[in-house]
């Protein structure tokens, strides 16, 4: 009788240990770890949230240069550096002004501000050394590029200028704030004022820092309950090893 206790009370104790093993196995198919987020970075979000950068924004949309840039974002292992001038760099953009361009000759000045390649700024050493560098307006349309002690500066012959902040820099997508808009000799020709008009304000913005919203999901609680699981199957054997043995004393 006192045997036959022991023995359901056993088989009850490795029932309930079994169906806890169970658990422990379906746990992890449950909630997998998660994927790697893929890395698409929407550039009209970004390029409407820093800046302001809305003029540059609005004539990569209406010379549909938007697309292409998404493109090489999108599709390319090479990825895309942006060099983005601010609202301002537009505003005060007199001589030559890009009031009288065709559609053609703005959809390459856009072009004209963007490497078909993602860069950091420690890279800046190597595009001093590549220079002239190739934009994605190809042909003629090239840049020079110097490191001034740390700073990307850039030439265009027409227009001088720095990385004035870094507003996204995760690969493959880069883009940096310049002061100033990029004039290609190819649009305006050689025939370049010898001293250009002051810039009006040395302005050092705040650095618009990129909205990196990609925290790790929380995945703790899930974690500390199979640890409280685990404990209780470890419990759970203590007992069935203990009456166990006592059949055998028995
Ligand atoms: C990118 O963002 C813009 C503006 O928020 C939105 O209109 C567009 O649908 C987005 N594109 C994609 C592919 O998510
Ligand atoms: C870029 O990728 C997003 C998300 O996968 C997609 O919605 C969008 O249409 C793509 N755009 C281009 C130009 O490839
Ligand atoms: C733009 O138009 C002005 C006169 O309206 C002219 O002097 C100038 O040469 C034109 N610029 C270009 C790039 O065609
Ligand atoms: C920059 O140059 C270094 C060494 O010269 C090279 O290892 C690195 O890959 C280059 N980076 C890019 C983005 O080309
Ligand atoms: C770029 O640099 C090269 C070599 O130093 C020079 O010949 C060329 O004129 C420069 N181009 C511009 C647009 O500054």
């Amino acid at each position: 009788m006192e045997i036959t206790m022991i023995f359901m009370v056993s088989i009850l104790v490795l029932f309930s240990s079994s169906s806890t093993y169970a658990q422990i196995v379906g746990s992890p198919s449950l909630s997998p770890a998660p994927a790697p987020a893929p890395a698409f970075v929407n550039l009209t979000d970004l390029l409407s949230v820093a800046g302001p950068f809305h003029t540059f924004l609005s004539y990569c949309e209406s010379t549909k240069v938007i697309q292409t840039f998404q493109n090489q974002a999108n599709n390319t292992e090479q990825g895309i550096t942006l060099f983005v001038p601010k609202d301002q760099a537009f505003s005060s953009l007199k001589n030559p002004s890009l009031s009288n361009l065709t559609e053609e000759q703005l959809k390459s000045l856009i072009l004209f501000h963007a490497l078909p390649k993602y860069y950091t700024l420690a890279d800046f050493k190597n595009l001093s050394q590549a220079s002239p560098v190739s934009t994605m307006a190809g042909g003629q349309y090239t840049l020079n590029f110097t490191d001034v002690s740390g700073t990307g500066h850039i030439g265009s012959g027409w227009t001088n200028t720095k990385v004035s902040s870094s507003v996204h820099s995760t690969d493959p997508v880069a883009v940096y704030q310049i002061d100033k808009v990029l004039l290609p000799e190819a649009i305006f020709g050689t025939d370049i004022p010898p001293t250009p008009a002051p810039s009006p304000s040395p302005d050092i913005a705040p650095v618009a820092d990129s909205p990196t919203g990609d925290g790790p999901p929380s995945k703790s609680s899930p974690a500390s309950s199979s640890c409280r699981i685990i404990s209780w199957g470890i419990l759970n054997y203590l007992v069935l090893a203990v009456s166990g043995g006592l059949v055998l004393f028995l």
